[in-house]
């Protein structure tokens, strides 16, 4: 493995960069504050913006570490910070990563994620060296399952009762797509 760590990434209508803790307000205002959002997440919406600064600053921490993977979504046009998408788990033995996404619900249908998770998986496959690329959702999320589809996954099956979100325990379909198949 070669980790990078999080370094900017531009593609067609994105930015994709490291937060700083001035991203705060947008970030609670636009995602964070939102239960339509965290909805099939496990996390609990933020009650406050200091909680949102909270966790950005623990996130600006964990930037020195190399293997973290870990950008905020930003609109080219508008400078909007409006989604995330990072790294949740690393299985270094079988070079594997794990994503895992949001973005605020104005922003929801235009193609956005799957923009964004392609360029990272460019960095995570070309860059990083990892070889499987993962990402898995509750079976009543289909919206990110699609996500997963377009940007070229394997559905791999249903761990039944597998997972637990704000929901409670759910079903939790797997998806995964391997460096050969990559293109
Ligand atoms: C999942 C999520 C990241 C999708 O991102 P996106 O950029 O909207 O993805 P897409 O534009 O490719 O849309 C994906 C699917 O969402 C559905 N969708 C499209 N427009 C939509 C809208 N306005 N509202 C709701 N769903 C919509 C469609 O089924 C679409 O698939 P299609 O293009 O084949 O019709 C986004 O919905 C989100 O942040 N959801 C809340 C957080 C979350 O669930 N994260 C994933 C946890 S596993």
């Amino acid at each position: 493995m070669n980790h990078v760590g999080t370094h900017a990434i531009e593609t067609e209508r994105l930015i994709l960069r490291r937060y700083v803790l001035e991203d705060a307000p947008m970030m609670f205002k636009y995602w964070a504050s939102d239960a339509e959002v965290t909805k099939y997440l496990t996390w609990p919406p933020h009650a406050s913006v200091d909680v949102t600064k909270q966790v950005i600053a623990s996130w600006l921490e964990s930037y020195e570490k190399p293997d973290t993977y870990h950008w905020g979504l930003v609109m080219k046009d508008t400078g909007e910070l409006f989604g995330d998408i990072a790294v949740v788990r690393i299985a270094e033995p079988i070079l594997e990563a794990e994503l895992g996404w949001c973005m605020g619900r104005a922003w929801w249908g235009n193609g956005y994620m799957p923009e964004a998770a392609r360029a990272v998986m460019r960095v995570l496959f070309d860059e990083a060296g990892f070889n499987r690329v993962c990402a898995t959702h509750d079976v009543e999320n289909p919206k990110s399952g699609r996500v997963m589809q377009k940007i070229g996954m394997t559905f791999e099956g249903v761990s039944r009762q597998g997972d637990l979100n704000n929901r409670g325990i759910v079903d939790l379909a797997r998806y995964a797509l391997l460096r050969a198949d990559f293109t």
